[in-house]
C-alpha cells in the first residue's frame, strides 16, 4: 500500500505536520505538492519544537527523501534558512530536494501581497503576506520564474530585468509603495542558485520510478480544503488546491494511485484570517479553547479564531478528497468542558442546509444547529487505547465517525510524536 496523502480538512493548522511526522518513519518519500511558506507545520520530538514552513515534515526522518514538488511556490531564502536551522540542530538535510518546475516567490510577490492587502482595507483576505497569491498569479499568467531557471543564471537575470520594470510600475504607480531593486535581487538569488543547485531535480521521473519500485510515498498537504481556491470559502482562501486530487498537478502523480487519503481535523475548529466561520465562538469559551490549545499562528503569530467542530465541513472533506480515514487532533484540548457541541446543519434565511453553500455571503449568515454531548474531566493526554477514554469522550468521537462515514483511525491527545491513539492501522 504505497501511496498516502495527508490533507487538512478544515481551515488549516489541524496538525498535519504531527500526523505526517508520526507516520513518516515508514516512508521512502515525503512530498509537498502545493502552497508555500504560508504553511507552518509544527513537530515536537522529545520536547524539542520544530516549525517547518516549506520543508516536508518528514525531514526529521533521514531515511525519507523529502521533495518539494512542482506545485509548491518556493521562497528560496526561507528554504535555505530552514535547512540551515535544522543543520545547526544536528539534523542532516542531504535528503531534501526541490523540483525544477516549482515556482519561485520573488521579492516583488511579497511586496505585492502586502500592498494588495493594505489596499483592500476592510475587505482584506488576511493573507500571510508571504507572496503566495501573486506568485501563483504569475505562474498562471506564464511570467513566473521556476526553480530550474536558477541553473541558467544569465537568462534568469535577463528575464528578471524585463519583469521588474513591469512589476515596479505596479508597485510604485498603482500601489504607491517602494520599488524592489534589480541589483539586490540578482545578488541574493545568485547566492540561492549556488546553494541550491545540488538539490534541484526533475522530480517527476524520480517519483514514477519510486512508484514502479513499490516504494512508500507520502504526500503532505498544506493549508486545507476550506482554503481551497475552488472548494473553499472564496474569496477568503489561499491560491492553491490543498486537496488529494492536487497531487496530480502538484507532483505529477495520478490521484488513482492513492491507497490511503487521510484527512486531518481538530476535535474543534480554528481559522486564521478573514472569512465565514459558522461555528465560531466569539465568547469566553472561544478564548479558553484558544489559550488551552495554544491557538496562535505558527507562521504569523496571529490569534486563531476558534469554534466547535463542523460536520458539514468534515463531510465535505470526505467528498472532495475521497478520504479513507480521519486523524482527529487535539482531543485533549476539550477536556474539562461541561459540554461539547458539534454542528450538524446550518440554518440560513429559514432554510436548513446539510451541505456548504458556495456563497461566502450566504455562509456569513448561517446559524449552526448543534448536537450537544456531555463533556469529560479526566486527563486523556497519556491514553493510548480508545477503550480507555472516558465514555462521554468515546461517544463524541463515535458520533463524528458515524456521521462522516470514514474511520477516525488516529486520535492525537498531545503535541508529542508519541501521544496518539491508533484505532485502525494506517498501514493495512
Ligand atoms: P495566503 O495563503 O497567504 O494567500 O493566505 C490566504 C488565506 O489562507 C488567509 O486567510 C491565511 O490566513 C490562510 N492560510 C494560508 N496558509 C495557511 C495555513 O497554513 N494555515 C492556516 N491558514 C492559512
Amino acid at each position: 500500500m504505497p501511496v498516502y496523502v495527508v490533507v487538512g480538512s478544515q481551515w488549516g493548522d489541524e496538525g498535519k505536520g504531527k500526523v505526517v511526522d508520526a507516520l513518516a518513519d515508514k516512508a521512502d518519500y515525503v512530498v509537498r505538492f502545493q502552497g508555500g511558506n504560508n504553511a507552518g507545520h509544527t513537530v515536537i520530538v522529545s520536547g524539542e519544537k520544530f516549525v517547518l514552513h516549506l520543508l516536508p515534515s518528514g525531514v526529521l526522518h533521514k531515511n525519507a527523501q523529502c521533495i518539494i514538488g512542482n506545485g509548491v511556490v518556493v521562497d528560496a531564502g526561507v528554504l535555505l534558512h530552514e535547512l540551515h536551522e535544522l543543520e545547526k540542530r544536528g539534523f542532516s538535510t542531504e535528503h531534501v530536494f526541490v523540483s525544477d518546475r516549482a515556482h519561485l516567490i520573488m521579492p516583488y510577490h511579497i511586496a505585492l501581497d502586502k500592498a494588495k492587502e493594505s489596499a483592500r482595507g476592510e475587505e482584506k483576505i488576511g493573507t500571510t503576506g508571504r507572496g503566495i497569491g501573486p506568485c501563483y498569479v504569475d505562474k498562471y499568467d506564464r511570467v513566473g520564474f521556476r526553480v530550474g531557471d536558477l541553473l541558467d543564471f544569465a537568462t534568469f537575470k535577463e528575464n528578471l530585468k524585463k519583469q521588474l520594470d513591469w512589476k515596479n510600475k505596479i508597485l510604485t504607480q498603482l500601489y504607491q509603495v517602494e520599488a524592489v531593486y534589480y541589483e539586490q535581487i540578482v545578488e541574493e538569488f545568485a547566492i540561492y542558485a549556488e546553494k541550491l543547485k545540488n538539490r534541484i531535480i526533475d522530480a517527476t521521473p524520480i517519483l514514477h520510478k519510486a512508484l514502479e519500485e513499490n516504494k512508500t510515498l507520502f504526500f503532505e498537504g498544506a493549508q486545507a480544503l476550506m482554503l481551497d481556491i475552488d472548494h473553499g470559502t472564496y474569496p477568503f482562501v489561499t491560491s492553491s488546491s490543498p486537496t488529494v486530487g492536487a497531487i496530480a498537478s502538484g507532483a505529477g502523480v495520478p490521484a488513482q494511485k492513492v491507497n490511503r487519503a487521510i484527512g486531518v481535523s481538530k476535535a474543534y475548529t480554528t481559522r486564521v484570517g478573514e472569512g465565514p466561520f459558522v461555528t465560531e465562538l466569539k465568547d469566553a469559551l472561544g478564548e479558553h479553547i484558544r489559550q488551552k490549545g495554544g491557538e496562535f499562528g505558527s507562521t504569523t503569530g496571529r490569534p486563531r479564531r476558534t469554534g466547535w467542530l463542523d460536520l458539514l465541513v468534515a463531510k465535505y472533506a470526505v467528498q472532495i478528497n475521497g478520504l479513507t480515514d480521519f486523524a482527529m487532533t487535539k482531543l485533549d484540548v476539550l477536556t474539562g468542558l461541561d459540554e461539547v457541541k458539534v454542528c450538524v446543519a446550518y440554518q440560513i434565511d429559514g432554510k436548513t442546509y446539510d451541505y456548504i453553500p458556495s456563497s461566502a455571503h450566504l455562509l456569513a449568515k448561517a446559524e449552526p444547529i448543534y448536537k450537544t454531548f456531555a463533556g469529560w474531566q479526566e486527563d486523556i493526554s497519556k491514553i493510548t487505547r480508545f477503550e480507555d477514554l472516558p465514555k462521554t469522550c468515546q461517544d463524541y468521537v463515535l458520533f463524528v465517525e458515524e456521521q462522516v462515514g470514514v474511520s477516525i483511525s488516529m486520535i492525537s491527545v498531545g503535541a508529542e510524536r508519541t501521544q496518539n491513539i491508533y484505532r485502525k492501522s494506517l498501514w493495512a
